[in-house]
This record gives C-alpha cells, sequence and structure tokens, in this order.
C-alpha cells in the first residue's frame, strides 16, 4: 500500500515536472525503479500466505482447506508430513479415514491423499462409521517401517472400546496396512503403582457416586488400573514419542480419561514391552502433546470437556519415567483460559533448529467438523517453562530471532 503510493507520487511528480521527457537516460531509470517497487509491493502485498495464520482456513496446494484433524507430523527425508483425521460435512465419526500431507516449510501442503482407509467389511474394527482419531505415525530405522497409531472406537458402541489401533507401511505416505486394535498393558503393573495399590480390594461398585473425595483418592490410588489389569488399560486421546535413544512409547489418557498412561514399544515399535507408569493419577488430562529441551520433558495436554475447549495442562519431568510435575496453565493473554479456543493435538520440533518447537492443536468445530481449523503457535520460555502466546499470524523467523 505504502509501496504503491510512493510509486504514485514519484510518477506524478515525475511527469509534471517534465522530467521524464528532458533526459532519456533518466526515463529509463524511472522505468526500472517503478517496476522494482511494483515488485516489491506484490511480495509484500503476498507474504501473509508465507507463514501460519493461527485459527484461519489453510488451503492446501489445491486451494482446498486441509482435513488432517487431530494430527501430527513426521519429518522424514528432509520432509514433513502432516497425518490427520479426516472430518465430514455433517459427521466426527470416521467415513474416510487418516489423511496426510506432505510439505518442505511448514505452510505450503500438498495432499497425499487418504493413508488408512476404512473399511466395507463389517467384521472390521475400522469399519466405516467406527472412530479414528489423532493419529501418528513413526518412522523405524532397523525394520524400515512406518507405523501408525490412533485412537479407535468401534462402530456402534459411542467412546466404550477406548483401543488403540495399529498400522503399518514400508512408505511413509501408504497406504498403511491395518493390523489389529487393542487395550494396552493387559496383566502388567505401572513401575508407579505400590503393592498396597495393586492388591487393594476397593473396586468400582463400592461408589454409588464418583467424584466425591473418597472415589478421586481411589482412582488416585489405581482403582480403575485394577479393574482393567487383565483385560488392558483403556486407550483414548494419544500420542506417540521418540526418544533420542531410538526408544518410542506411546502416550495415552486412560482410566475413563482421569490419568494419561506412558507406555514403552517395542523395538519394531509395533506392540509394548509391558513397562510402563501413570501420569498425574486422577488428574483428568486428555490431548497429550510431548517435547524435550535440554533433556527436560515437558507434556501439554488439556482437560476433558469433549469438543469444548478448556485450559491447557503443563507437566515436566527430568526424566520420560518420571517424576512428572504438573505446573501452571502455559497459555497467557485473552482466551488463555480456553487455550486460544483450542485443543493440544502434537508439539512439532523444527527441523535443523535448536529448541524451537511448533505447538499444534484443533479448534473443534463439531456442527461441521470438516471446517474445524488449525491454531499453531511457537512454543516460547519464561524462566525455563513454555509458554503459548496468541498471534494472528508468525512464520518461522520467530523461532529463530527469539534467543530462549
Ligand atoms: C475430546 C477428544 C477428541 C474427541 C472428542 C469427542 O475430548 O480430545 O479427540 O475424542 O473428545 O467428544
Amino acid at each position: 500500500m505504502v509501496v504503491s503510493f510512493l510509486s504514485f507520487l514519484i510518477m506524478s511528480v515525475s511527469t509534471r515536472s517534465g522530467f521524464l521527457r528532458q533526459t532519456p537516460l533518466s526515463a529509463f531509470l524511472f522505468l526500472i525503479l517503478c517496476i522494482c517497487l511494483t515488485g516489491f509491493s506484490a511480495l509484500a502485498q503476498s507474504s501473509p500466505s508465507s507463514g501460519f495464520h493461527p485459527g484461519k482456513p489453510w488451503p492446501d496446494q489445491e486451494g482446498v482447506h486441509i482435513n488432517a484433524h487431530g494430527g501430527g507430523i513426521l519429518y522424514h527425508s528432509n520432509t514433513y508430513y502432516w497425518f490427520g483425521e479426516h472430518k465430514s460435512e455433517r459427521s466426527s465419526a470416521a467415513l474416510v479415514g487418516i489423511t496426510c500431507y506432505a510439505s518442505t516449510d511448514l505452510v505450503h501442503w500438498k495432499n497425499e491423499g487418504v493413508v488408512l482407509s476404512v473399511s466395507d467389511d463389517p467384521q472390521s474394527d475400522i469399519v466405516r462409521g467406527c472412530v479414528m482419531e489423532r493419529p501418528k505415525v513413526v518412522y523405524n530405522p532397523s525394520t524400515g517401517k512406518f507405523v501408525l497409531y490412533f485412537h479407535l472406537e468401534l462402530k456402534g458402541q459411542g467412546y466404550s472400546a477406548a483401543r488403540v489401533g495399529i498400522a503399518v507401511s514400508d512408505r511413509v505416505t501408504g497406504p498403511y496396512t491395518y493390523l489389529r486394535s487393542l487395550r494396552p498393558n493387559a496383566n502388567h503393573w505401572p513401575l508407579n503403582m505400590t503393592e498396597a495399590q495393586r492388591t487393594s480390594a476397593i473396586v468400582p461398585g463400592d461408589f454409588s457416586r464418583w467424584w466425591t473425595d473418597e472415589w478421586r483418592q481411589a482412582v488416585s490410588d489405581g482403582l480403575f488400573v485394577r479393574r482393567d489389569h487383565a483385560g488392558g488399560q483403556m486407550s483414548r486421546d494419544m500420542t506417540l514419542y521418540v526418544d533420542d535413544d531410538g526408544k518410542a512409547y506411546h502416550i495415552y489418557a486412560s482410566e475413563e480419561n482421569l490419568t494419561l498412561h506412558l507406555a514403552e514399544l517395542t523395538d519394531d515399535y509395533l506392540g509394548y514391552t509391558g513397562k510402563w507408569i501413570r501420569i498425574d493419577p486422577g488428574g483428568h488430562n486428555e490431548a497429550p502433546a510431548i517435547f524435550k529441551k535440554e533433556g527436560k520433558y515437558f507434556m501439554i495436554t488439556s482437560g476433558c470437556t469433549g469438543w469444548d475447549p478448556n485450559a491447557a495442562r503443563l507437566l515436566s519431568a527430568p526424566s520420560i519415567w518420571g517424576p512428572w510435575t504438573r505446573h501452571p496453565n502455559p497459555c497467557t493473554g485473552p482466551d488463555a483460559d480456553l487455550t486460544f479456543r483450542s485443543q493440544s493435538t502434537f508439539i512439532l520440533p523444527v527441523a535443523d533448529r535448536k529448541d524451537a518447537f511448533i505447538f499444534m492443536a484443533d479448534r473443534w468445530n463439531p456442527r461441521k467438523p470438516i471446517d474445524a481449523t488449525y491454531v499453531w503457535l511457537p512454543i516460547q520460555f519464561h524462566q525455563g517453562l513454555p509458554i503459548l502466546e496468541w498471534m494472528d499470524q508468525w512464520d518461522l523467523s520467530f523461532l529463530v530471532l527469539r534467543d530462549f
């Protein structure tokens, strides 16, 4: 705008003063100047599309709003792959499957299509109309396989199945082969449950009402872990994390969404070792997203209010095995108590930039799920703890220029 105005001003002054008619060389230089200014102006006008616009529609390379909700990102062979839930106009159920988009700059995304399709077989766990949420993909260098985990709810059973689905592929963009679903860690006790808690005779049926102080204490002492010990632990909102030593972990909302579990995966990432812990027992966390900075682990989660946003939570630990400590809400400023009207899904370490992390969240739209938008914000640090601040618009230079 300013640049265009300047061009206009120069042109009128020059024309009126007869400057152009007097010297051909000046006229030529003037023309070059105008072309440069126009080019610069066009660049300045197009720059918004080069950054992130939290909460706004995000067109892919074909101009269609990205359909990859509750997603996560795998950086592989110099490319970011964003996996997410395909959402439809009217339904949040899985009518299509898990989608994938590819990008080298995190802003411009190419639709790679559906990498794990729902099935038409009514006997399949992933029959059309089931729930497939929060997919995450990791790469296993020793097997050369890409491994996809997602939250699975069986068709027609609401959210009661609480299972994890596992699929695998030789190619990052799939197609992925569905392997199985399960409830993790059947017959394995968590490392951080005492002998007294494991052997307690208190059962859920002892409580006629939930949410009393006694009930809360019993939950914290492993009421639901004992109930699900033989059949496997409930597994809903989830993420995957691969540590620097190549060990992978599945982190999921369990125990009726009252406690997060962190479970170590086998070396091929296709199953569980049986080593696991409970995190923030009875703390009612879901939507876990994790990252590591300078050897310290941080997790951002949400409370449990369905599609409605609530205040984010922050936990940290010196080791992945804990102890995990709760901190105040990492969000600051307007709408901080609603996580800027969004819910965490993943924290992305930006490739080749030390300590540069992007908080990824979903602004759900249950009335028209396909229109849900994405809230990506840079993670800033204050006194050693992550903080999140709303930005209408930002780009990756923000993470380079800031020295945390
Ligand atoms: C949220 C959860 C979403 C989805 C939704 C269904 O709490 O984070 O992934 O499961 O509930 O109501």
